[in-house]
């Protein structure tokens, strides 16, 4: 066979491949919503996460290094540091919680060496202090760390055990599955939780394989875009470019989730944790804290503690913002808010150390001669002059102005 008869074999091959896998995903998009039309307009329909969950996971900080004092102490600290006040009331734990091992029931049990007095009298501590207890879980054999099982085939027990035990959220990952797609593997977990007498926020984590931003929100109350962030501008910078791709599948009960916040990590400059926790906000993003918030600095209290940017993200319209403008280093993502507002983000990305970035109202969806009041979120103040078709800023390196744009006439 000649060089260039390889060649097509191969074109054609591929193709064949790319045709097969769109029929896959195609198909097992049509199961979830035949589905549906057969029962419910949403699988899950629990009323939760009306606006997009706050509070705080175990994993960006501790990985699997958790015991129920960290977990205790954390809930302390959210309600000592006034945050829980301020909406972070999710008290998530993450992976490595429980024993490799299931009891002779079958069930699920939390690590003795590490959990001793069980998940159930953490549930009630985190419960008595006002707060609420996540878990997690895994549509898999194992969890990603491998160290404790999966729910897959044990769904409705599961379900069970979490909802018997107090549970408030669900954190479901995507590890050692059985190949099939998590289309047919998440909507199991969806019915067993709502058979299991109790709301459970459940939060997907198949890291936007299977483009769940599509079906997402008939089966979960949020689902993960993207694999998983680390504690660097970039690896931030890009969970945040690639999730809003997905802005117009947001909405209240069920949310985009870029992953969770590294603000206090300690691997991002100030401003640079700004520009995280703004895009966060502005995105409709879930607000967990991932750092220790046992010994949170000032620096990271100022930041995750700005009222009007979680106002921003807590806004009942509910609609993730998208980038509207972008010239090299520059950008400016929007979104409306109720009451005619607008949220605004200035972001320069580049190394460039001052760009001068303006929004005309064309572009951020305000009619032309609007007269608009303007607000800076992170100064706190509102700005002298009233604007007339335009708001213009210079934006340091790795660094946003947000505003909130409310017209006045
Ligand atoms: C996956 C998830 C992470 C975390 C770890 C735990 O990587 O995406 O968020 O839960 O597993 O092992």
């Amino acid at each position: 066979m000649g060089r260039k008869n390889v060649g097509e074999m191969v074109v054609v091959l591929v193709t064949l491949l790319h045709i097969w896998l769109v029929c896959v995903t195609a198909s097992s998009l049509g199961n979830i919503n035949n589905y549906e039309e057969h029962l419910r307009r949403n699988l899950l329909a629990n009323g939760l996460g009306k606006t997009p969950p706050m509070g705080w996971n175990s994993w960006n900080h501790f990985s699997c290094q958790i015991d129920e004092k960290i977990i205790r102490q954390t809930a302390d600290a959210l309600v000592s540091t006034g945050l829980s006040k301020l909406g972070y009331t999710y008290v998530n734990i993450d992976d490595c919680w429980a024993e490799l091992n299931r009891d002779n029931k079958g069930n699920l049990v939390g690590k003795k060496s590490t959990f001793p007095s069980g998940i159930k009298a953490l549930a009630d501590y985190v419960h008595s202090k006002g707060l609420k207890l996540g878990i997690y879980s895994d549509a898999g054999y194992f969890t990603c760390s491998k160290k404790m099982p999966g729910s897959l085939g044990h769904e409705f027990q599961d379900a069970k055990t979490f909802a018997s035990w107090g549970i408030d959220y669900l954190k479901y990952d995507n590890c050692n599955n059985d190949g099939s797609n998590s289309t047919v593997r998440y909507p199991v977990m969806t019915r067993a939780l709502a058979k299991a007498g109790r709301p459970i926020f459940f939060s997907l984590c198949e890291w936007g394989q299977m483009y769940p931003a599509l079906w997402g929100a008939k089966v979960g109350n949020s689902w993960r875009t993207t694999n998983d962030i680390n504690d660097s501008w970039e690896s931030m910078i890009s969970r945040a470019d690639l999730n809003e791709v997905y802005a117009e599948h947001a909405r209240p009960g069920g949310w985009n989730d870029p992953d969770m916040l590294e603000v206090g990590n300690g691997g991002m400059t100030k401003n640079e944790y700004i520009v995280h926790f703004s895009l966060w906000a502005i995105s409709k993003a879930p607000l967990l804290l991932g750092c220790d918030v046992r010994n949170v600095t000032k620096e990271t209290m100022e930041i995750v503690s700005n009222k009007e940017v979680i106002a921003v993200n807590q806004d009942l319209l509910g609609v993730q913002a998208k980038k509207v403008r972008m010239e090299g280093d520059a950008e400016i993502w929007a979104g409306p808010l109720s009451g005619y507002r607008v949220a605004v983000v200035f972001l320069n990305r580049g190394p460039q150390k001052h760009i001068d970035i303006t929004a005309n109202w064309n572009d951020i969806g305000i009619p032309p001669k609007t007269v608009v009041q303007a607000r800076d979120l992170w100064e706190h103040k509102t700005l002298k002059t009233p604007f007339v078709n335009k708001l213009r800023a210079t934006v340091e390196s790795h660094a946003c102005k947000m505003y909130v744009l409310k017209p006045v006439a």
